[in-house]
This record gives structure tokens, sequence and C-alpha cells, in this order.
């Protein structure tokens, strides 16, 4: 596979930037060949291009969903990339986009999976009542957060938590956690049987 990252996001682009951080800093061996966003008002995409980085807007509003996602994955493979990181990427991808890049699309979710997949997932957890969540990275397929699992990391709910506090001590691990699991696939150093992926000794 080769090491050129897809990145599609939405949003702030923490996510995005800590990828980017841990590539200029030398502890991922990678290269950033195209950062998507489907907004064009993303924070994320201002310092995508401070940075020198090929940053593209395509608005996604109103578009059918396969129809968007054919866009997409021209926009990927003009760029020649091998792995596509969904980075706050808020729109459900199509069975067509991931049978493009199959087993070549990562995700990161704020709660450990299979617990609170889907919105607002560090606020499901805060409610339930939770003594632990956390985030997980995990290859994406055609359900919802429901692909095999990469990465995890535990972070505590204190008592005195607010939603808002837990979020931000999650979003510190996603950062950690996203570039293990990016290097663990673009190494290959791994198996999987069923659902487990198996790293390499
Ligand atoms: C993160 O919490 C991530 O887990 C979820 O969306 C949020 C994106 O944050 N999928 P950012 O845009 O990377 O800052």
């Amino acid at each position: 596979m080769n090491r050129r990252l897809g990145i599609l996001l939405s949003g702030r682009g923490s996510n995005f930037l800590a990828i980017a951080d841990s590539i200029a800093a030398g502890r991922l061996d990678a290269e950033i060949a195209v950062v998507i966003s489907n907004r064009s008002e993303a924070p994320g995409i201002a310092p995508a291009l401070e940075r020198g980085l090929n940053a593209v807007v395509l608005p996604s509003k109103g578009l059918d969903r396969e129809i968007y996602d054919r866009k997409l994955v021209a926009e990927l493979r003009n760029n020649d990339v091998g792995l596509v990181c969904l980075a706050g990427y808020m729109r459900i991808l199509s069975g067509y986009f991931i049978r493009e890049f199959p087993m070549r699309i990562l995700n990161i979710h704020p709660s450990l999976l299979p617990a609170f997949s889907g919105l607002d997932a560090q606020h499901q957890a805060f409610e339930h009542g939770v003594k632990f969540s956390g985030c997980t990275v995990h290859f994406v397929d055609e359900g919802l957060d429901s692909g095999p699992i990469l990465c995890q990391a535990v972070v505590p709910v204190l008592d005195d938590d607010t939603a808002e506090s837990l979020s931000a001590r999650i979003l510190k691990e996603e950062h950690r956690i996203y570039t293990e699991a990016i290097a663990l696939v673009l190494s290959g150093r791994f198996k999987i049987e069923g659902r487990r992926v198996i790293p390499a000794r």
C-alpha cells in the first residue's frame, strides 16, 4: 500500500492536525496527499492550507450520496491516495465508496465501540453514567461505526466531569491513537481473524 493519506473532514480538524503533526515530527512515516472537506466553512481547511497541504472543498449539500461519493473517489484517485482517514467527517459513506477502498478506510470514534455509536458519543456515554469511556479507531465497513477495531484507549469518567471536560480528555487520546492505528495499517504487520485485528509480534 502506498503511504499517501487522504483525509476527509467536515469540521474542526484537530485529528487531522494531530496526524499532520505526527508526520512532521517523524512519528508517522506517511504523506498527506489531500485534505477534503465536504463543508466550505469547515475550520480544518485553513490550517491545511497554511501548512501548504493540498486542501480541497467539495460541497456535498443536496447531492445524492453515491453521486457525491463518485466525485470524492475521483479526487482521491487523482491524488493517488492509498489510505483514507475519516477525521470528523460527518457523512455516511456509500457502499460504492467502501468497495472502492476495501479495508483502506479508517475512522476515529469518541467512545469504546460498540458502545455509543452514532452522533454525540461522549454525551451519550456521560448521560449513561459509565465510569470509563474512550475512543476507537476502526476500519470502515457498510455499517455505522461497526468495522473491525484497530486501536482503543480507555478514559475514566470523573465524578466532577461535564460532557465537555470528558470530551476534551477523550480527544487527547484520539490524537494519540489515530497515529498508532495509521502506522499499524501502513506497516501491513497485522492479520484479521473474523473481526479481530491482530498485530504481528
Ligand atoms: C472527534 O471527536 C472524532 O472522534 C469524531 O468527530 C470528532 C472530530 O473532531 N469522529 P476533529 O474535527 O478531529 O477535531
